[in-house]
């Protein structure tokens, strides 16, 4: 029970890494809040947490959407009494119409930073004084190891976005360290979510895995327990850090 008396709020908790968080997170006494845009995986999630023996209270709504993401904050705090852990996980990977800066169109950039930045943004704006009533807490950003490096196959709206994540992240430790309230980012490397399905299949997977040191992609669970830490009271002195969970890709 290494998050018990805690409330979290997830978004994109629906699907991939976001489900599997609020699962965990249950697992160790949390209760959830979780947004997120589709209300059918997030009514699959909330069965999930059910079974998992917590409460889970879903918000369906829009991280770009300022008012959707205070919403989410007010219905939570309203529900559970207090808030805890802030874990901006929601975000979007569109490989066909986010690419190369001379490939992309402005609309398509937009949306992208708009949903992948501007959606922690909201979040963080309006946690972070829940947080503070509570007396301090954990915000958990997601990037990603493609804001770590230069791929030969861009997507530059997603990059730039989870670059400008790693800004905020030491920003936010910086300035909310003194309240008690630590952020931190983790870069998962590449991971066998739905975000990845349409561009996976069985062989892609095999040849990707063999370009890791740890030989296999990384599954939903290997990021919820790097986040578990990132919001249990384990990780109080960790402020303004980067957790690499990738198999070792990067490393090489
Ligand atoms: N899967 C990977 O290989 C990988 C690698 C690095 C970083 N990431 C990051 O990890 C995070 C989680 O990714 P995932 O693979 O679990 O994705 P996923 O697509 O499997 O799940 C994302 C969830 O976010 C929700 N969502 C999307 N847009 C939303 C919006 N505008 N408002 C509210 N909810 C929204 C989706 O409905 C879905 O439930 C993302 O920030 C992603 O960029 C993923």
């Amino acid at each position: 029970m290494r998050l018990k008396d805690k409330v979290a709020i997830i978004t994109g908790a629906g699907m991939g890494m976001g489900r599997e968080a609020s699962v965990l997170f249950a697992e160790e006494g949390a209760k959830v809040i979780g947004l997120d845009i589709n209300e059918k995986a997030l009514n699959e999630t909330a069965a999930l947490v059910a079974g998992a023996g917590s409460e889970f209270l879903a918000v369906v709504g829009d991280v770009s959407k300022e008012a959707d993401v205070k919403r989410a904050i007010e219905e939570g705090v309203a529900y559970f009494g207090k808030l805890n852990i802030l874990y901006a996980n929601a975000g979007v990977l569109w490989k066909d119409r986010d690419r190369s800066v001379i490939e992309t169109t402005e609309e398509n950039w937009d949306i992208v930073q708009a949903i992948n930045l501007k959606g922690p943004f909201f979040l963080t704006k309006h946690g972070i004084p829940a947080l503070k009533t509570a007396g301090g807490g954990s915000i958990i950003l997601v990037g990603s190891i493609s804001a770590l490096a230069g791929f030969e196959l861009a997507q530059d709206s997603y990059t730039c976005a989870k670059g400008a994540l790693i800004s905020l992240a030491k920003s936010l430790a910086v300035q909310f360290g003194p309240d008690n309230i630590r952020t931190n980012i983790i870069h998962p490397g590449m991971i066998d979510t739905p975000l990845q399905a349409p561009y996976l299949d069985d062989t892609k997977k095999k040849n990707i895995a063999a370009c890791i040191p740890s030989r296999r992609l990384g599954v939903p669970r290997d990021i919820a327990y790097a986040a578990l830490y990132l919001a249990s009271d384990e990780s109080t002195f960790c402020n303004g850090a980067e957790l690499v969970v990738d198999g070792g890709f990067y490393a090489m």
